[in-house]
């Protein structure tokens, strides 16, 4: 839950690592340090923000360095907890992102042997055990250290003695970026993408030494090549390209999004979906795993299955799923994990990897772990998604659900070729929503008063009500609730006062007549209700206090044109309050711990 870097090369290494971590702080953000080779290694970090960080340096020519940017798993955030950690020698220094199972054994042992050790941390082993067992050769000490560890980790070691970065990799991701007599690490491509647009993948058990000039893989001591890529992202797309925030120019980049996950799989000519991946699976159910956004989404993609498939779906929360004894009988399993690296949504698929389903992975981040493990992959091609709060990656995961269900549609052709065309309409209609952001924001500033809200929904818009309250919740922190509109009269009626906005979330389908009636009920209470509703929809002005309007879409498509109002509501509330709304406190993009 943290993001690392390394730098090897012949510029100052201390600017470059301070570039490189701000463009990972969407990893983690509570405190920051890094490590430099010069006359020995010297150590700068603190519980600070990166920016903080870099006004406290004083220049520094080293060539060599490393860096880190925390989310504290183990000890609060401080200046001890702070990474880069070192050994009693302090001569050597490491980085780390993951979770040391056996830490405090190993503390134990390490202490009685003579170490001391100066943090909480689960990291600050990993040092000591490369001390342990330095005897010249920093590779061969760092492969001995990672035996005696059992847990998840991305690391890199440096030592005061040697002109290298060492690196390794158990299920915590790491990329290489390949320069012109410079090399880069780091947890993420976006960090390199100043440098370079050349990417190489470490995979899990990989131990690499990065010198300026090379770069060597080794694995169970035996040398590997890992292939090298180029980034398909501009430094630009990873930028903010002008707007205040990561989180609204990624809301903008949504009908280029939508168009970038159905192109490839669209054919232009026939009415036909071709997702690339195996047809011939047995199958009579399917399991949908993932947490978050990526859960939301999921649970639209039941709905839409099961109405155009008619395959029974089930959709379990990735870390729940993981306790549940359940038995899976012929069950195609799909994990949703935009990141690709969420450890709950890694240990449920490696789980129905082991229970003998057959695989699917959803995601956005190619090389990630989850594709590594799946035994199908379908990329949602999102581009690089810097916001904490996920949006287009939703947006393109609703998109890519859409394909799967259609490509197995029990459905005629003209049917077929009507649901594709409104997908192909979709673009369109997403811009239609972007002109509406002026009284979406107008609408914003109005609930940034309040403190509480409800978000209120039925059938395929449910989820979008789940996802509107999370969204709220995270960038506003208004205290936010998404509910099945029928179920607020078996309990939460109780919290409605005139001070508890409710948003109610329409289609024009089977659930907008009863949904009327608990609009009714709600506004009885007294709540302020702000309806989400398509053009044309005239009934429901009055029943609501406030309409905000989303173009007529076929009402499977409306959990799309809701969302994007509901991300873009919650922008706005979070903005006049002030909030940090790219980094919101206490969260993390990848969420690499269970
Ligand atoms: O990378 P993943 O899709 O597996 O992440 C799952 C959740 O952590 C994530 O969707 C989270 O809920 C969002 N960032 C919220 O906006």
């Amino acid at each position: 839950m943290c993001g690392i870097v390394g730098y090897v090369g012949e510029r100052e290494a201390q600017p470059v690592l301070i570039n490189c971590l701000k463009r990972l702080e969407y990893r983690g953000y509570d405190s920051c340090g890094i490590a430099l080779l010069g006359r020995g290694t010297e150590v700068y970090k603190g519980a600070v923000r990166i920016e903080t960080l870099e006004r406290n340096l004083q220049p520094n020519d080293s060539r060599t360095g490393i860096g880190h940017t925390r989310w504290a798993t183990h000890g609060k955030p401080s200046e001890s907890n702070a990474h880069p950690h070192t050994d009693c020698s302090g001569k050597v220094a490491v980085v780390h992102n993951g979770v040391i199972d056996n830490y405090l054994q190993l503390r134990e042992q390490l202490t009685s042997e003579g170490h001391t050790f100066r943090s909480e941390t689960d990291t600050e082993v990993i040092p000591h055990l490369i001390e342990k067992y330095y005897r010249g050769n920093l590779e061969q000490a760092v492969s001995r250290a990672i035996v005696d560890i059992t847990g998840a980790y991305s690391l890199i070691a440096i030592h005061a003695d040697r002109k290298e970065l060492i690196v390794a990799r158990k299920e915590s991701p790491l990329i290489i970026g390949i320069g012109d007599k410079e090399n880069l690490v780091a947890s993420d491509v976006p960090a390199v993408l100043d440098y370079t647009d050349r990417v190489m993948y470490l995979e899990d058990g990989d131990i690499g030494v990065i010198t300026k000039n090379d770069v060597k893989f080794t694995r169970n001591g035996k040398k590997v090549e890992r292939a090298e890529h180029r980034v398909p992202w501009s430094i630009e797309e990873a930028q903010k390209a002008g707007y205040d925030h990561f989180m609204i120019k990624e809301i903008h980049e949504q009908p280029r999004v939508i168009r970038n996950t159905f192109a490839g799989h669209i054919s232009a000519l026939e009415p036909e979906i071709d997702l690339g991946i195996r047809r011939d699976l047995d199958f009579s159910n399917i399991l949908i795993l993932a947490c978050g956004t990526s859960y939301h989404a999921a649970l639209v993609g039941k709905h839409v299955i099961e109405r155009l498939a008619q395959i029974p779906v089930r959709v379990d929360i990735a870390s729940e799923f993981n306790y549940s004894d359940t038995v899976l009988g012929k069950t195609w399993v799909i994990v949703i994990t935009q990141s690709g690296e969420t450890a709950d949504s890694m240990r449920a698929l490696k789980k129905a990897k082991e229970l003998g389903c057959h695989t699917l992975v959803i995601t956005n981040v190619v090389g990630s772990s989850a594709t590594r493990i799946g035994d199908d992959v379908l990329y949602i091609k999102a581009g690089p998604e810097i916001s904490v709060a996920a949006t287009k990656s939703f947006i393109a995961q609703l998109v890519m659900l859409y394909l799967l269900a259609m490509a197995r549609a029990s459905v005629d052709v003209r049917s077929r070729g009507s649901l594709i065309a409104e997908l192909r309409q979709l673009p369109n209609k997403v811009h239609e929503i972007l002109d509406r952001e002026g009284e979406i924001a107008e609408r914003g500033k109005h609930l940034a008063e309040h403190e509480n809200v409800f978000f209120v929904a039925r059938g395929i818009n449910f989820p979008v009500a789940l996802e509107g309250a999370l969204k709220m919740k995270e960038i506003s922190y208004i205290h936010a609730e998404g509910y099945a509109a029928g179920e607020l009269k078996h309990g939460p009626f109780a919290l409605l006062t005139p001070d508890t906005p409710v948003i109610a979330i329409t289609a024009r389908d089977n659930t907008y007549e009863t949904l009327l009636v608990n609009i009714k009920e709600i506004k009885a209470r007294e709540s302020p209700v702000i309806a989400v509703a398509e053009e044309g929809d005239d009934e429901i002005e009055k029943y609501v206090d406030f309409v905000i309007r989303v173009p007529k879409v076929d009402p499977m498509f409306s959990p799309v044109v809701n969302s994007i109002a509901l991300q873009l509501l919650a922008y706005y509330t979070a903005k006049e309050r002030g909030c940090s709304i790219d980094t919101p406190r206490n969260l993390a993009k990848s969420v690499t711990v269970e």
